[in-house]
């Protein structure tokens, strides 16, 4: 939710703050503010509620003094409103310390309460003050050891957390923690970097460490020690970036969103790289895993938003070609019921960030009631897959627009993977060759598709600026795609959308449809499935009749709907598991040019920020 980044090294703090912030305020974008320790050892701040240019002006016109150790923070309002006294840094010591924080510290309560005995006085509503409040009390009556300070509060904080501070007697020493929120270290020459993913600091390094869940982290220009939080050194586990700076810019594009719904040829093309073999699918990160593939006779899928409905087409997928039970659950139900899973259920979490906090909290529940666990998921040395038994990564790069778009299309990619090597290791598929061939060819189709239902969408979508609601309608795997529709469209033009399974039309929603209502329908293509095609072209008629305006996605050449249809959308020919991944390019599109349309960000959509790491 909260972005965070430090630096330690010989260069001027500030610029690289605001730059490693700038890359991070998809995380949250309602206030932000950097602390900084300049050469003379003294501690300046500066902190703005709005955006992170609201802070870059007011820095402009009075910058801080020069220093090169820091920390920057953007917000995304927990405890307390968005403003200039709520953003990070806080302060203690006098004024000496400055801590940062990206999660809810739960017993913040008894902890303030404590506190305020002691004479602490408060200047902001957040739980983050009470953090550093704490820090500054230890580290005063510790002798002035900040490792040592920052271990005794660690410990004594309940719920999740990032942290970061420094100290002005500790020039060129960042310390940070976590507990069940992303940290990563960036290793740089004779620098060193912390921030909340890799994008805070891939300008300066793609070298990086991962840092694991309570453990205590220290920078300094020249090192990098690690301990958890009983003082215990361990080894932080190294990795690569595999994408440069250029991946996480704009780079032209109106949007970030325009760059990624462009990307989703290549974001599917790099999920499927290096997994076909022979014409079969072989997952190498899976290699060693067939026993469990053999043995389990249930499969659970769990995600949030956008990522649970790529997992309802995957449950679609991996029924029909593994022949193992599936069911998709949203991981915050998920967990706070009792479900029956045991050694003989496969949990498979679906994240892109991979710090989703109800996702990572699904699979430890998973994980501790003897489950085995599987993640998909885009952030390389994220929470979620150093979590889980095994990971599937999706290669899309990395996804800033908050809405997801490329890294939806390659976690379906990814679970289109999974079912046909799982298909495989059960025997369950005998020839996979028709569905490998699919696969190959979907990144030219979905190119296909951009370039010829841009012009037309983006024109309904600027005659539709004006309309209040949207509804969506699907069949079999369309269902999901009708879903994932109407969150595009509510999350980024604020119009009112909702998503059905077409059959459950008429036990309800069909009372909605009034003269003129648009309604969306993907439409499967007959050669899958007369039957199925028969009922949507039966659906579309239905709401016809009531005035529905009514925009079709369909294959090319299906004829069938062109009577009943005031505007169609062509798609080309695929199998039935592969149309979600051409049929959502428009309905993306649709959502995108409306919030265009209406003068929307749809970078940054209100009340919303890109990982949700609280529950
Ligand atoms: C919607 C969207 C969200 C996310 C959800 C899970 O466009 O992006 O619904 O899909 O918050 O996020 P991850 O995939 O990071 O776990």
């Amino acid at each position: 939710m909260c972005g965070i980044v430090g630096y330690v090294g010989p260069r001027p703090s500030q610029d690289i703050l605001l730059a490693g912030l700038a890359r991070l305020e998809y995380r949250g974008y309602d206030s932000a503010g950097v602390a900084v320790i300049d050469g003379d050892g003294s501690l300046g701040m500066r902190k703005k509620a709005g955006k992170l240019a609201v802070l870059r002006d007011s820095l402009a016109d009075a910058p801080l003094p020069d220093g090169s150790t820091g920390i920057g923070h953007t917000r995304w309002a927990t405890h307390g409103g968005p403003t200039d006294v709520n953003a990070h840094p806080h302060l203690a010591d006098d004024d000496k310390l400055a801590l940062i924080h990206n999660g809810i510290i739960e017993n913040f309560s008894a902890l303030r309460e404590e506190l305020l005995a002691d004479g602490v006085v408060f200047r902001s509503e957040t739980d983050t003050e009470v953090a550093a409040a704490l820090l500054g009390r230890e580290y005063a009556g510790n002798g002035g050891d900040l490792e040592l300070a920052f271990r005794s509060v660690v410990n004594r904080l309940e719920g999740a957390f990032t942290l970061l501070a420094m100290h002005q007697d500790h020039p060129g020493l960042v310390v940070g923690a976590r507990r069940n929120s992303p940290l990563v270290i960036g290793l740089g020459e004779g620098e060193n970097f912390l921030g909340s993913d890799v994008a805070a600091f891939i300008e300066h390094t793609r070298k990086a460490l991962a840092i694991g869940q309570d453990q205590i982290v220290s920078i300094t220009p020249d090192a990098v020690t690690v301990v958890d939080f009983a003082g215990t050194p361990v080894q932080p586990e190294p990795f690569d970036v595999s994408w440069d700076a250029a991946a996480a810019e704009k780079g032209g594009w109106s949007s970030f969103m325009a760059k990624e719904v462009a990307e989703q040829p290549e974001a599917v093309a790099n999920t499927i790289r290096g997994r076909i073999q022979d014409g079969q699918v072989v997952i190498p990160e899976l290699d060693g895993l067939d026993e469990l593939f053999l043995g389990i006779n249930r499969v659970i899928i769990t995600a949030c938003g956008t990522a649970s409905y790529a997992a309802l087409v995957g449950k679609y997928a991996i029924e029909q070609w593994a022949r193992v039970a599936v069911d998709v659950e949203l991981a915050h139900e998920f967990r706070y019921r009792d479900p029956v899973i045991g050694a003989d259920t496969l949990v498979v979490s679906i994240s892109q960030s991979g710090e989703t906090m109800d996702t990572l909290m699904a699979v430890k529940y998973a994980r501790e009631r003897g489950a085995r666990t599987l993640s998909i998921c885009n952030t390389q040395g994220a929470t979620i897959p150093r979590e889980s038994d095994a990971v599937v990564y999706t290669h899309a790069g990395p996804e800033v627009a908050v809405a997801s778009t490329k890294a939806f299309s390659a976690q379906i990619t990814a679970l289109l993977l999974l079912g046909l090597h799982m298909g495989r290791v059960r025997g369950a598929v005998a020839d996979a060759s028709v569905d490998v061939a699919e696969l190959a060819a979907l990144p030219e189709k979905i190119a296909s598709v951009l370039e010829g239902e841009q012009e037309h969408v983006t024109q309904l979508a600027g005659w539709m600026a004006d309309t209040r609601s949207v509804l969506f309608l699907g069949r079999h795997v369309g269902y999901p795609i009708a879903l994932e529709g109407a969150l595009k469209l509510k999350e980024i033009s604020y119009i009112h959308a909702e998503g059905f399974a077409a059959g459950e039309l008429k036990h309800g929603p069909i009372a909605l449809i009034e003269p003129g209502q648009p309604v969306f329908v993907l439409v499967p293509s007959p050669r899958h499935s007369a039957l199925v095609h028969s009922k949507v072209v039966s659906n579309i008629q239905e709401i016809r009749a009531r005035g529905a305006r009514v925009i079709v996605i369909a294959e090319v050449g299906d004829a069938a709907v062109l009577p009943f249809a005031d505007e169609v959308i062509h798609i080309p020919l695929a199998g039935a598991m592969f149309e979600p991944l051409l049929a959502v390019v428009p309905l993306q599109i649709f959502a995108m040019a409306l919030a265009t349309a209406k003068g929307l960000d749809v970078d940054q959509p209100r009340n919303l920020a890109k990982s949700v790491t609280v529950e």
